[in-house]
């Protein structure tokens, strides 16, 4: 009985860190643009997403998706985001961006270090995006690696 109750304990505990760490992970994705927050305006266009409600999060991931929304005209771009995403994914990371608080998650992503490498793309495919409103990410990390090549890296 007691052993019966560790594994319980267990399961129920790794669930909720591997819940946890995964809608990071699908953020991590989402933070190039959105910033590690979720409190940069996107290409400075968008909304500051931190905090919105996993509902409002779903919806608008799933109007992208669909092709419904293009507020600022990069719609086009955010449903090559959304659609990377399954519905399981599109929730986890809805629930992420609602809990997002600024500075809690600003210590605990600096604690982690993000490498210069990974600052450097993201500048890149910032002005990619800007250069390209109906690119693709696809062709955006093969142009990165190109330019990693040339640089003789
Ligand atoms: C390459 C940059 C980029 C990435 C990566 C990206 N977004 Fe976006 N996002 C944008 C831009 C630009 C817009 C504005 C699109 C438009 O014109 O409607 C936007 C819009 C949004 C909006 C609506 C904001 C508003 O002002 O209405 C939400 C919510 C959102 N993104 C969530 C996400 C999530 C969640 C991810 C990760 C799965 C993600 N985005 C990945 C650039 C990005």
């Amino acid at each position: 009985m007691v052993l019966k109750k560790a594994i319980v304990a267990t399961l129920l505990f790794s669930s909720v860190t591997a819940f946890a760490s995964k809608g990071e992970e699908i953020f991590k994705k989402c933070a190039i643009c959105h910033g590690l927050n979720g409190d940069k305006k996107s290409l400075n266009v968008s909304e500051k997403i931190a905090g919105w409600s996993a509902d409002k999060v779903i919806k608008t991931l799933h109007g992208y998706k669909d092709g419904d929304i293009n507020k600022y005209g990069f719609g086009k771009m955010m449903m090559g985001q959304a659609t990377k995403l399954d519905d399981k994914q599109t929730q986890i990371v809805a629930k992420f961006v609602e809990e997002l608080k600024p500075k809690k998650v600003q210590k605990e992503m600096k604690d982690r270090h993000i490498g210069s490498e990974e600052l450097k793309y993201n500048a890149f495919l910032k002005d990619y995006f800007k250069k390209n409103r109906s690119g693709t990410t696809k062709e955006a990390k093969l142009l990165w690696k190109k330019h990693l090549l040339e640089e003789g890296k």
